[in-house]
């Protein structure tokens, strides 16, 4: 992602070497999460954590460098999201250990032991879909970031902006809450009706700006979900419950090309993880992060150049001023 090219043995050894030992990050970000009310939103406490790092950290831009700090940022921010978790539910602080994958890292962090495989490669792949996704709006809001030269902490902070909005990043979250409200299998169609057609509104987890079909995502997502609901009831029940509302959007809305996105079905695996749904915009935004350096470094790198679009007025071509005063 990014070099470019897959590495050779000696170079991922080094990429790894280099993410394990990033894990650490100021106390005072750590201290920040841990201060702030239980209930304070995820992207919000990631927002103030990065705010920290860029405070501290404030990096400038320089060839030889770039890369590495985008390791170190992606290493931090698992460190910030596992915390972030842990804080939320009145655990200690506990930074990554080194391990097989930033999947195991991420996972026994947040959770404090051994997490079993089957959930670490869940994530695994998740971490892989999540990763790159060509310039949706979080990618766009920190490509304007980077194309003033502002460091590449404050850039991620841009792009989690835009990537928490419920209809981009916040999307998985809004779809696995419909699954909650629905309650059950044998409920899917009554609660479509009532609370889709009659009150037209949208589904969510459905539509993309590009994909006209089945986003291919989904479909993995949707593999990974089936795999962590065996043995697992409550995973299953909303499994059930994902697969009706899916028939029934599909027939209802493929005709306007709008069919599952990958927030649709993520949520069932994030949640078969063992996470509660406030922390899954924040895994979109761990696996992420590092598409979105990608785009920035290259940007600045390859084409750099301020991105200050132009607005054309429209409104009246001349107005009077009147004081305060007068102005009824
Ligand atoms: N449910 C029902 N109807 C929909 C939906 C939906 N989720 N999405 C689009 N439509 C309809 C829309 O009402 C419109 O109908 P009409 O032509 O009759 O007015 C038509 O499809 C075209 O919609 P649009 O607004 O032009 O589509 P868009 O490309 O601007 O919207 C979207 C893309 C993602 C904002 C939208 O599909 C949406 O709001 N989806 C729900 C939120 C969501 O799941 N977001 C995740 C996006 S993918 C992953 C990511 O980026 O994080």
């Amino acid at each position: 992602m990014l070099y470019g090219e897959l590495p050779k043995k000696s170079d991922l050894q080094r990429v790894k070497n280099k993410l394990d030992e990033s894990f650490e990050v100021p106390d005072q970000a750590i201290n920040l999460i841990y201060s702030l009310p239980k209930e304070s939103e995820t992207i919000g406490l990631m927002e103030a954590a990065f705010g920290v790092l860029a405070a501290i950290y404030n990096p400038t831009w320089e060839k030889a460098k770039n890369k590495d700090i985008a390791i170190e940022i992606v290493a931090k921010t698992a460190t910030i999201l596992a915390n972030i978790y842990r804080a939320k539910e009145g655990l200690k602080p506990r930074i990554p250990q080194p391990s097989e994958s930033l999947a195991r890292s991420f996972l026994e962090a947040a959770f404090g032991g051994h997490v079993e495989d089957k959930k670490v490669k869940a994530m695994d792949i998740a971490l892989i879909l999540y990763t790159d996704h060509e310039v949706p709006a979080s990618t766009t809001a920190g490509l304007v970031a980077a194309s003033t030269l502002s460091d590449l902490y404050s850039c991620i902070v841009a792009a989690l902006s835009a990537l928490k909005g419920p209809l981009h990043g916040g999307a998985a979250e809004e779809a696995f809450k419909q699954f909650v409200e629905i309650g059950s299998p044998e409920k899917v169609d009554e609660w479509f009706k009532t609370n889709i057609l009659d009150k037209k509104k949208r589904l969510m987890g459905f539509g993309h700006r590009v994909y006209r079909t089945f986003d291919p995502r989904g479909k993995i997502f949707k593999k990974y979900a089936e795999e962590l609901a065996s043995g697992n009831e409550q995973v299953k029940k909303y499994l059930d419950i994902a697969e009706r509302l899916e028939k029934l959007g599909v027939e209802t809305f493929s005709g306007k090309g709008v069919y599952p996105n990958t927030d649709f079905y993520s949520g069932i695996v994030f949640y078969g993880i063992g996470f509660p749904i406030y922390m899954f915009t924040g895994i979109f935004a761990l696996s992420r992060t590092l598409g979105w350096l990608a785009h920035f470094i290259e940007y600045v790198e390859e084409q750099h150049r301020l991105i200050r679009p132009r607005a054309l007025y429209v409104g009246p071509s001349q107005r009077d001023y009147v004081p305060l005063e007068n102005r009824g």
